[in-house]
């Protein structure tokens, strides 16, 4: 499609009702791979990458509100219903989009992601992070994130572990700085998670120790129409790790909340 002047590419895959899958950092489409093969059998599933990235080379924005721009674009080209699915980072840029009450998003799943802006501390080490990218590199954040995003059980997996790592090492800085700052900035949606009435879904890692499942509990608690289900075994990056689990709750939960794609 044609974003800011440029084409870009939006990978997809199957037929039916739309289902866009944001990824998290420091990562991108692919890392929903494994979930959008299996969902692809009944619906019509879209992984984009967001600025910065291989698939949509336009500038990185530095903030959350700059990747929903993009997703909002994304979603003009789609029918209703559509499915919004954010992992982690790409839960806050969905956060940031449904503020914005898109009106072909029917149903939203949440998955191992937060509704609070970023505490001092939190702020502190983004600023952390992006000093160490940019005397160290990409490298430095592969070598920091590969372990925490994984549980015990799923880090003891070199092909999963490689596969992850070989994602984040084809990020560039400039994308990964982005990715930092926007995260650093982000808005705050606490409140705002009270007055989605959307059918909505959370699914979070059973050791998921960056967005934690009493985190999950809090905002399933205040959101009216939330499932709150929690994936065994799985660290912070539950599709990768767990993608035919993850693949069965959304499949669920979008078979019942989609319906038939209006003409
Ligand atoms: C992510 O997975 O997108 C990030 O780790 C989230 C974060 O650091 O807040």
């Amino acid at each position: 499609m044609d974003w800011r002047g440029q084409s870009v590419s939006v990978r997809e895959t199957g037929k039916g009702s739309a289902i866009l899958l944001l990824h998290g950092y420091p990562l991108d489409g692919a890392m929903w791979s494994g979930v959008a093969r299996a969902l692809s059998a009944r619906f019509r599933v879209l992984k984009p990458d967001f600025p910065g990235r291989q698939d949509n080379p336009t500038p990185a924005p530095g903030t959350i509100d700059g990747y929903a721009d993009y997703v909002e674009a994304i979603l003009a080209n789609l029918r209703p219903p559509v499915g919004l699915v954010g992992f982690s980072m790409g839960g806050y840029v969905a956060l940031a989009l449904m503020k914005r009450h898109p009106e072909p998003v029917q149903a939203l799943a949440l998955v191992d992601t937060r509704a609070a802006s970023e505490n001092p501390e939190g702020r502190a080490k983004r600023d952390e992070a992006i000093a160490e990218l940019r005397t160290r590199g990409v490298a430095a954040i592969a070598e920091a994130m590969v372990q925490r995003l994984l549980s015990p059980e799923s880090f003891s997996k070199p092909d999963l572990v490689e596969r992850v790592r070989r994602i984040i090492l084809r990020q560039t800085p400039q994308a990964l700085e982005s990715d930092l700052a926007a995260m650093r900035d982000r808005p705050d949606s606490t409140d705002f998670v009270g007055q989605i009435t959307l059918p909505s879904l959370i699914l979070v890692g059973e050791h998921d120790a960056i967005s934690t499942p009493a985190e999950s509990q809090t905002i399933a608690s205040a959101m009216s129409r939330c499932r709150l289900v929690t994936i065994p075994g799985a660290g912070h990056l539950t599709p990768m790790e767990k993608p035919k689990a993850v693949a069965a709750i959304l499949w669920n939960f979008f078979s019942e909340t989609l319906g038939v794609v209006r003409s």
